[in-house]
């Protein structure tokens, strides 16, 4: 099953992800994830990366498709792939296509969480994540079992990412709604492409997730 999972900033990209690796066995390949761990191991490819992600724009079409064109070419993605975040423009589709098409593969299907782009602005400020392990959480929807421990991995320090801060949320999300269309379109035209209500609760979304992936 080779899947895109996509969506506006904060649509619930992320979360959707986790449910899905734990009922289908592929890996997850963010973009985002991926620049977050760079920046974090200060590599080169992160310290590039830091300026643009900092100022809500996307990073440079041939450095994110270098890094996927990458991780694809690894073994454990022959049997699929959940791709998150990727591809967010027509050019980024158009290489994914290429990529795919050489190794003679293909996507089965986009998975599109629509959410309008005011309650966007609310899920991403009051988002935040675990310091040990990343997992994610909301103040307003989706809060720790235990207030204060994260339900993962136990930790009790939690933090918010730098661009989900006001001043970037904003351009990050003016961004993205310009490049939505074109690419809607896109996977439209190619007839794989699966709208589904992002603004329910976070079982109810996945339960029309996992409808369209188990009648793949
Ligand atoms: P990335 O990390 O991919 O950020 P994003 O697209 O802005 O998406 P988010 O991770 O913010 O949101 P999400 O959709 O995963 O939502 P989540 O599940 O967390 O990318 C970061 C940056 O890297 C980009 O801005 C760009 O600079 C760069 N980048 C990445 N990919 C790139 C590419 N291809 N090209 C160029 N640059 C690239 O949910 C959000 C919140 O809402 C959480 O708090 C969650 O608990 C809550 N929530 C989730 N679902 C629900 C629900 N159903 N109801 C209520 N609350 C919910
Ligand atoms: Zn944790």
């Amino acid at each position: 099953m080779n899947l895109v999972l996509m969506g506006l900033p904060g649509a619930g990209k992320g979360t959707q992800a986790d449910l899905i690796i734990k009922d289908f066995n592929i890996p997850h390949i963010s973009t985002g994830d991926i620049f977050r761990a760079a920046i974090k191991n200060q590599t080169e490819m992160g310290k590039k990366a830091k300026s643009y992600i900092d100022a809500g724009n996307l990073v440079p079409d041939e450095v994110v498709n270098g890094i996927v064109a990458e991780r694809l070419a690894q073994d454990d993605t022959t049997k699929g792939f959940m791709l998150d975040g990727f591809p967010r423009n027509l050019v980024q589709a158009k290489a994914l296509n290429k990529m795919l098409e050489d190794d003679g593969r293909q996507l089965d299907a986009v998975i599109n969480i629509h959410v309008a782009p005011d309650v966007l602005v609310d899920r991403l400020s009051a988002r935040f994540m675990c310091k040990n392990c990343g997992a994610s959480y909301n103040r307003l929807y989706h809060k720790p079992k235990v207030e204060g421990t994260c339900d993962v991995c136990g930790g009790h320090e939690f933090f918010q990412r730098d661009d989900d801060k006001p001043a970037t949320v904003k351009n990050r999300l003016d961004v993205n709604i310009k490049l939505n269309t074109p690419l809607v379109d896109f996977y439209k035209n190619q007839g794989i492409l699966h709208n589904i209500n992002g603004e329910q609760s976070i079982e109810d979304v996945y339960k029309d997730v996992r409808e369209v992936l188990v009648n793949l």
